[in-house]
């Protein structure tokens, strides 16, 4: 078992940012369902209404699986993420096909992550947020709640 300690002493030179990102009152449940079934409902402020669009309309082909839903909750979800997306501006391009982990934004407030953690097995990808951030689900990002301990089995 390797251990793996960690890092958080970054905190406090860390400027203001919303760490806090619950899902929305007026989430449908077809975004929990469909968008939370491979992987974590992702906070909808975190990419621009265009590139939730574009990631609407490539369903089919998502990231290598079909991710298709049906046309009334597809619409439903895109209605959903078009009303809550963030700030092209301030998340900056998130690529092609659209990435809330290729933003720059989310590069900048990973900056400080060591190369090692995004290379452990346990991680796998920068998709999958719940790997450090252990209450993502509950839409909590602050460096107070990363526990990289938790990697350990
Ligand atoms: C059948 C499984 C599946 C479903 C259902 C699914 N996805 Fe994904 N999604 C994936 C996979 C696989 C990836 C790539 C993950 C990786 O790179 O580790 C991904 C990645 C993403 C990313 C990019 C993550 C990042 O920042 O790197 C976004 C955004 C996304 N999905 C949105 C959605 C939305 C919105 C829905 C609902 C309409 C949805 N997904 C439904 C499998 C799925
Ligand atoms: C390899 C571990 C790791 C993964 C995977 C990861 N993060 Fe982070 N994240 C961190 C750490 C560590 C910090 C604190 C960085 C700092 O304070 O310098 C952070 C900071 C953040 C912040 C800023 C919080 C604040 O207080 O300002 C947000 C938002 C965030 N992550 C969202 C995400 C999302 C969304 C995903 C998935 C798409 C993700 N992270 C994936 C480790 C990770």
């Amino acid at each position: 078992m390797k251990k793996l300690s960690f890092i958080v002493l970054l905190a406090a030179a860390m400027p203001v940012f919303a760490d806090r990102m619950p899902l929305p009152a007026d989430t449908p449940a077809s975004f929990r369902n469909e968008c939370g079934s491979c992987h974590l409902a992702y906070p909808p402020a975190l990419l621009a209404a265009a590139d939730w669009q574009r990631t609407m309309a490539g369903l089919k082909d998502h990231f290598g699986s079909d991710a298709s839903a049906g046309t009334q909750a597809e619409r439903e979800i895109a209605d959903f993420l078009a009303r809550h997306a963030g700030s092209a501006n301030k998340l900056g391009s998130a690529g092609s096909p659209p990435r809330i982990s290729q933003t720059e934004r989310f590069t900048r407030k990973h900056r400080e992550v060591p190369a090692r953690y995004w290379r452990d097995p346990r991680v796998k990808s920068a998709a999958n947020c719940e790997a450090c951030h252990r209450d993502a689900a509950n839409g909590r990002f602050s460096e107070h709640d990363i526990a990289i301990a938790e990697l350990r089995r």
